[in-house]
């Protein structure tokens, strides 16, 4: 049976049209879900819309909208989005589809029937834009430690999850497992923030918010949102349902990816839900870090993004999907924050796409074809060429750096290890210098060369394939052969048959910065 593995994004607010910022979680599991379908696995990789809350309530009535038909018009326009961007989920879960509140509403009554929550009274801090209730003790000079807005006092009759039961045994799973929260310096962040001094019961239910699930047994309630939007990653298998095989199958998760903002909600409070429920904890939560703009985070709440803000939509109309991803998964390292400017957008697809990539692949295919019309027979034996033989010892040793930084989740780095590939390949070139070896009739090294070359070019071509979903393909089609659907002998050299290339397009153009980048600030619509 094949292995499984799933993973998940956040479910985003589908408080107004996407950003940039919103894609990046999707785009990162998008190629950590196809790296595992290429290694094989039986991936499930789940996204979804938070729905419910205030907030979207708030918003609806200022459009004039029912919340439904306000909510339908972003989830359609964010679907659109991830179909731009070539986002492979294979479920998209909304808390406000049926399925996901019947789960919610066992979840409360299982912790209701096992003494798990009490009624009681909240007196707190609320900030109604991030839905979060704060304690007087973590507010930054009387404002949002999130986002920095006003907040306001509340007291009301609430239902409370039995939260601080829990603080040892979450230091303890945190203690046991090194691996569970990656990278490490998130886990002292909960320490030090929110376990060191124990943690307090939670609320999770409210009387004034209308817009959310209502808590079967007490119907003045709903369930606060963080609650019900937790669960979506087992409501959308089916948990506690007659149809439940997903969940028997998929769960515990393999790995939830958050953004480092909301990593407590996953790293503390999900754990202490599902161990007050008696399920499996999921195996892993990487907090990444946000695409800063200007040196701000893009988020959903502040209005004044600055131009270099670019509606997502605007740079595929451009450039497709490639660029925006390669961007996204390159730029923001392993668990730190990473900077998007309009210049560095359009400088990374000049030096890695047209320089390396692109111009690698048309260099390959017009030497084939100008040198041995358009054909290569086979190499078998490559021994006695010193060059061939480095070439092909670092391409290997990058393929396995590559494979143990997708272990590691970590994208950018095995991303940039791709890349590498192709950069080597150029060096390779540079130092067999085949157009001199062309001048000698019937040179076996100049073979050597050009079939060494569109070797490593499909296998690097295979590599890109979780990251880079759309051109790539072009390359195999160039080379007259199949896409690949697996990581098969990728570290394996001389096994290609008979090269035989075809045309092939110019597949990424190079770029002129100035000429674009004003284009682009003339088409910002600031969203
Ligand atoms: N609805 C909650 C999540 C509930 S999960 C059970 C939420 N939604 S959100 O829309 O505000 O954010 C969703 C994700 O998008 C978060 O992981 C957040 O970090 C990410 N990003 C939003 N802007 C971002 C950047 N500029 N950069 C990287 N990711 C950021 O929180």
């Amino acid at each position: 049976m094949k292995e499984k593995f799933y993973i998940t994004t956040p479910i985003y607010y589908p408080s107004r049209k996407f950003t940039l910022g919103n894609c990046y979680t999707t785009v990162a599991c998008d190629a950590i879900a196809r790296f595992n379908r290429m290694l094989k696995k039986d991936v499930f990789y789940l996204t979804g819309t938070d729905e419910h809350g205030q907030k979207i309530a708030t918003l609806a009535k200022e459009a004039g909208k029912t919340e439904m038909e306000y909510l339908n018009e972003i989830v359609d326009d964010a679907k659109e989005l991830w179909k731009m961007l070539d986002i492979s989920y294979d479920d998209f879960i909304r808390t406000t589809d049926q399925r996901h509140i019947d789960v919610v509403t066992k979840i409360l009554e299982k912790l209701y029937e096992k003494d798990e929550i009490y009624k009681s009274v909240y007196k707190g801090w609320y900030c109604t834009p991030c839905e979060s209730f704060w304690t007087e003790a973590q507010l930054v000079d009387g404002k949002c430690p999130d986002c920095g807005r006003d907040v306001h006092e509340e007291e009301e009759e609430s239902y409370f999850f039995k939260l601080s039961k829990y603080s040892d045994k979450i230091l303890n799973l945190y203690n046991e497992n090194p691996e569970f929260l990656l990278p490490k310096s998130r886990v002292n962040e909960m320490v030090n923030n929110f376990l060191k001094d124990g943690l307090k019961d939670l609320c999770i239910s409210r009387t004034s918010v209308k817009w959310g699930i209502p808590v079967s047994f007490d119907k003045k309630h709903t369930v606060y949102v963080w609650v019900d939007a937790l669960s979506n990653y087992i409501s959308a298998l089916g948990a506690f349902s007659d149809n439940d095989e997903k969940f028997q199958k998929y769960w515990p998760a393999d790995v939830h990816v958050v953004g480092k903002e909301i990593v407590r909600f996953h790293a503390i409070i999900w754990p202490a839900l599902l161990m007050a429920l008696d399920l499996p904890l999921p195996k892993k939560i990487l907090g990444h870090g946000w695409l800063l703009f200007g040196g701000d985070k893009l988020s959903k709440s502040k209005k004044n993004v600055s131009k270099d803000v670019l509606d997502p939509r605007i740079l595929y109309k451009y450039y497709g999907s490639d660029p925006i991803r390669l961007y996204l998964i390159k730029e923001v390292p392993f668990g730190a924050d990473g900077i998007y400017t309009q210049e560095l957008f359009l400088k990374s697809f000049n030096a890695y796409l047209a320089n390396s990539v692109g111009n690698l692949v048309s260099r390959t295919v017009s030497m084939i074809k100008k040198y041995r019309n358009g054909q290569i027979a086979k190499i078998t034996d490559n021994l006695e060429n010193e060059l061939g033989k480095n070439f092909q010892n670092d391409i290997k040793k990058q393929i396995n750096y590559i494979f143990k930084d997708m272990e590691k989740l970590d994208i950018s780095h095995a991303l940039e290890g791709v890349l590498g590939i192709f950069n080597r390949s150029n060096k390779y070139i540079d130092e067999t210098e085949p157009w001199i070896l062309a001048k000698e009739e019937n040179n076996k090294n100049l073979d050597i060369v050009l079939y060494n070359l569109s070797e490593v070019i499909l296998k690097g071509a295979t590599l890109l394939l979780p990251f880079l979903t759309d051109k790539p393909k072009l390359i195999f089609k160039a080379f007259n052969k199949e896409v690949p659907k697996y990581f098969e002998n990728i570290d394996e050299f001389n096994i290609e048959d008979n090269i035989i290339v075809s045309d092939i397009e110019n597949i990424y153009q190079r770029l002129d910065i100035d000429k674009e980048q004003e284009k682009l600030w003339n088409e910002n619509e600031n969203i």
